[in-house]
């Protein structure tokens, strides 16, 4: 009697400390389960969607056989320049080109010349430009058409380390952004050059009083810093050894867009979350207020965005219920790294307008890479390695709508 009630009890202890410890153990596992799902929604769908990348290369490897006369119209007439004597017959004819679906007319066989113009017409007027919270100066060319000038901060194989959204305006992403919207048969950027000026020779004898209130010179140097949000008189752009500053010339289109924010916005606040970052089921709330035309704009636009790493649209600029692609100077900021989250507009409403996919299927093979390497002083602004990141991403990229399928969800829209 008494060993069986000795077994039965030291059973029942037993049994007791199992359930406890198994009991443990589940809530241990089940609550951190639960915490990475609510913490990590997205980055669930961005594993996804890498682990597509390698089961999806080898069907992107080859070059299609297209007839790419689009880029080539194109790259023949960035590179053809006849020189026009009469300069504002040439901004006429450049903004003539302006309309909700083109902010460049990339068949004109006057593209060259403007551009040309950009990069070298005499300055006639310099002042500082408020717009915006970077140092920008308005600068007006002979002919009288106004232009931004945005300098150079970084030297271009400089990494930028830190959020999306990082650092300094890059100018050679806004140059880079213009090619990429010739490339990809949407030419929705402004019209952008690199040019170097002499603050000294070229902007000092025509700049407006507030202007030249934000020149002096530094050691030998002059310098710039302009009025802005992040201007400081301490962290000016200087002059180099031979006197110049470079910088991107953007075109001045001379219309009244409209400012827009941006659904995927992010909040700038490390640790804060945007309700786009937590909710997986995101795209159904914006479904509800914006058209599916503005939708799939944005779509393009986070494509576009991607590829070149501008994660800092915050606001977006339409003209006629366009989407323009203005402010490219955030992208390329690091080629080592590619922020999956400037795509979650794709890869959360899984929609793609039709001929945004047939052309981004079209560079497949390298060929993006190839008709880049081919663009107007490329090798001044862009490193190897960027051009590599930007080939990765278009994977990465073709990947997002593979994930997109499986989930039986991708919608190819002729809107
Ligand atoms: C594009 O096609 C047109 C018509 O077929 C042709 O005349 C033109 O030369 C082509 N352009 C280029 C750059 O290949
Ligand atoms: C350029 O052409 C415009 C007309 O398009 C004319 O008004 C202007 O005087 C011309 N400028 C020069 C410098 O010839
Ligand atoms: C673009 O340029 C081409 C070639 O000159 C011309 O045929 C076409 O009409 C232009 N389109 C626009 C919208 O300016």
């Amino acid at each position: 009697m008494i060993p069986k009630r000795r077994v039965l009890i030291s059973t029942l202890i037993l049994l007791v400390i199992f359930v406890i410890l198994t009991n443990y153990y589940f809530m241990a596992i089940l609550s951190r389960n639960e915490s990475e799902v609510r913490k990590f929604t997205k980055s669930t769908i961005e594993e996804k969607i890498l682990q597509k990348v390698p089961l999806i290369a080898h069907n992107y490897r080859n070059r299609r056989i297209i007839n790419d006369n689009l880029t080539d119209t194109f790259i023949h007439n960035l590179k053809s320049t006849t020189v026009f004597k009469n300069k504002s017959n040439l901004w006429k004819e450049a903004k003539s080109w302006v309309s909700k679906t083109q902010l460049y007319n990339y068949s004109s066989p006057h593209l060259g010349s403007v551009l040309f113009a950009l990069k070298s017409a005499k300055i006639i007027k310099a002042d500082i430009d408020i717009r915006g919270t970077q140092l920008k100066l308005l600068l007006t060319l002979e002919g009288n058409q106004n232009v931004i000038f945005k300098p150079k901060w970084y030297p271009i194989d400089k990494i930028i380390e830190g959020p999306v959204y990082a650092g300094k305006d890059r100018y050679f992403s806004e140059i880079l952004a213009f090619y990429l919207s010739g490339i990809l048969g949407k030419p929705l950027t402004p019209l952008t050059v690199e040019r170097k000026v002499s603050l000294k020779n070229e902007i000092v004898p025509v700049a407006t009083t507030r202007l030249l209130n934000t020149i002096y010179k530094r050691r030998s140097a002059t310098c710039v810093y302009g009025k802005c949000f992040y201007c400081k008189r301490e962290d000016p752009v200087c002059e180099n050894e031979n006197g110049m500053i470079t910088g991107a010339i953007i075109f001045n289109v001379d219309v009244d867009f409209k400012v827009n924010r941006s659904p995927w916005q992010r909040t700038y606040k490390k640790g804060k979350k945007a309700v786009w970052e937590t909710n997986d089921d995101y795209c159904k709330s914006v479904k509800l207020k914006l058209s599916s035309r503005r939708l799939l704009n944005l779509i393009d636009t986070s494509v576009f965005d991607f590829l070149i790493q501008n994660g800092d649209r915050h606001h977006y600029e339409t003209l006629d219920d366009s989407v323009i692609l203005m402010d490219n100077g955030k992208g390329l900021g690091n080629p080592n790294i590619d922020h999956l989250d400037i795509l979650a507009p794709l890869y959360q409403c899984c929609m793609l307008r039709s001929n945004t996919w047939e052309r981004l299927e079209q560079l497949s093979g390298g060929l993006l890479k190839e008709k880049l390497k081919v663009m107007p002083d490329i090798n001044n602004l862009v490193t190897e390695e960027h051009l590599n990141a930007v080939e990765r991403r278009l994977l990465i990229i073709y990947a997002t709508v593979e994930y997109c399928r499986t989930r039986n969800k991708i919608e190819h829209s002729m809107l």
